[in-house]
């Protein structure tokens, strides 16, 4: 038999997935990372339990799955993006925790920048904006905040990468120092044109050329395991930050294919093809999954209070006892009531950028109830998506690519058949929930299975996608657009002061 193993390492959680040449699950393990917070704004990660959780987890699926290590083909791995760490190369100790990419620490670096004027040639390089949460700016902290940190970066004893760099160096017991494109481009200091460092923007930002690793497509030969760890030597064969493997999962290989995670954020990705586009909706262009050498790309939204709205509505209103409670409270009453919720918690990411935001509650009335709260939240949900979709539709439109036909779902929430079938209502166009929702694990799988023929290409793969529910639209336009007005009504009030 042929088998995958996927290492997932999120933000929460490590975990473990085996696969069959099918792209089925035929085993997983998980196991939770814990969150530091030093200071407010400031999110850390220990990078030895970011690899202590991921290894255990990958022994712990094989012994569930009842497979030899050698019955693994390749190992892909995804990864919580952006979030940097820096470690010593020959101790292979790091010399900081983790800067998770939540981190705000970087703000006023980020503020000096764009005051420097950086901001077009920023974007026109990397396709993203100036912002705390891509890893450039996270680096330049570490470097100036450790004691001698920048000398022995200039004389090449340190090495920087993102969380999948690090798993890679110590799967492979420090002998290879790499990443994937995809991974590359969330850092604010990669020519996305030319996939390559990009010695301007590394000058800006003081950071030595020397600790880059080398950048690899996403399918590609990363090196192998050592056999101690796993009981066998396996090849690394793929490698793509957690939002493109799971665009890459769901299929979605060609102009115009989009998809929508629905986590603890929502995360929002229309593949561009070969077409380098620049939002004018407020997105930011990144690199697709490649296979070869000749760069893709997507365009990507993100949405900061996705889910963790519910967590909100369970832990800080006590509305519900566990999440997954919402759909039972939000279906006692046949609508919102006029009310609307705005999560801007920490502010409001794509397609508005306020970090100054926060959180509104408008449309109170007398027989307001909190079943009315719980349906306004898994509303705001869909909201914050729509407008998202809404902006790349915009830039689809303005660049000639041809419209969306259908949005393809995934993440915790997916399993919400109400705020699916609100998602469709609001967006006009089908909402389709895969078999497979473990999309990100299962997409670095299949670029594993790609990179040593276990897969023919991107065609074979479209073929194993299915369908497990359409969610077909059914409100009529002028309500939707009605509906969607109400809520940027909402948006303003949570912007203004
Ligand atoms: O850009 C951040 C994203 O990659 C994190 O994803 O699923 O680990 O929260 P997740």
């Amino acid at each position: 038999m042929t088998y995958l193993l996927a290492l997932d390492q999120g933000t929460s959680s490590s975990r473990s997935i085996v696969f069959d040449r099918q792209g089925r699950i035929v085993a997983q393990a998980q196991q939770e990372l814990p969150q530091i917070y030093p200071q407010p704004g400031w999110v850390e990660h220990d990078p030895r339990l970011i690899w202590q959780t991921q290894i255990d987890t990958a022994r712990e699926v094989l012994a569930k799955a009842g497979i030899a290590a050698s019955e693994i083909r390749s190992i892909g791995i995804t990864n919580q993006r952006e979030t940097t760490l820096v470690w010593n190369r020959r101790t292979g100790e790091p010399i900081h925790n983790a800067i998770v990419w939540q981190d705000r620490r970087a703000e006023p670096d980020c503020a000096r920048l764009r005051e420097q004027g950086w901001e077009p040639r920023v974007r026109e390089k990397t396709g993203l904006r100036i912002d705390a949460y891509f890893s450039g700016t996270k680096l330049r902290w570490i470097l100036d905040q450790v004691p001698g940190a920048r000398e022995q970066a200039a004389r090449g004893e340190l090495a920087f990468g993102t969380v999948d760099s690090w798993l890679l160096w110590q799967l492979t017991g420090g002998r290879v120092h790499a990443t994937d494109v995809t991974n590359a481009s969330r850092t604010m200091l990669f020519n996305v044109h030319d996939n390559r460092w990009d010695e301007e923007l590394l000058q800006a930002l003081d950071i030595p050329a020397a600790m880059m690793p080398k950048v690899l497509p996403s399918s590609a030969d990363f090196g192998t395991t050592d056999a101690g760890l796993l009981g066998h030597a396996l090849p690394v064969g793929g490698i793509a930050g957690d939002q493109q493997a799971a665009t890459y999962g769901q299929a979605c290989f060609h102009e115009g294919m989009a998809k929508n995670t629905y986590g603890t954020g929502c995360f929002m990705l229309m593949h561009t093809g070969h077409r380098f586009q620049t939002s004018q909706n407020g997105l930011v262009t990144t690199s697709a999954a490649q296979i070869g050498d000749k760069p893709e790309f997507a365009l990507e939204g993100s949405v900061f209070v996705g889910g963790a709205v519910v967590q909100w509505l369970r832990d800080g209103l006590r509305a519900i006892g566990s999440s997954g409670e919402v759909q039972g409270l939000a279906e006692t009453v046949p609508d919102a009531g006029g009310v609307v919720l705005v999560p801007a918690f920490t502010g409001l990411g794509a397609p508005y950028w306020k970090p100054e935001a926060r959180g509104t509650l408008t449309g109170l009335t007398r027989g307001t109830t909190m079943a009315h709260i719980a349906r306004a939240a898994l509303e705001s949900i869909a909201f914050q998506s729509a407008a998202l979709l809404l902006a790349m539709q915009r830039d689809a439109a303005a660049a000639g690519v041809a419209p969306m036909r259908e949005l393809r779902v995934d993440g915790g929430a997916c399993v919400n058949d109400l705020l699916m079938q609100f998602q469709a209502d609001l967006l006009g166009i089908p909402v389709v929930r895969p078999a497979v929702v473990e999309t990100t694990a299962l997409g670095a799988a299949y670029l594993a299975g790609l990179s040593c023929g276990v897969f023919s290409g991107t065609g074979e793969l479209s073929t194993l996608w299915q369908a497990e529910r359409r969610f077909e639209p059914s409100l009529d336009r002028a309500a939707a657009e009605q509906r969607m007005q109400q809520w940027e009504h909402a948006v303003r009030q949570a912007t203004a002061g």
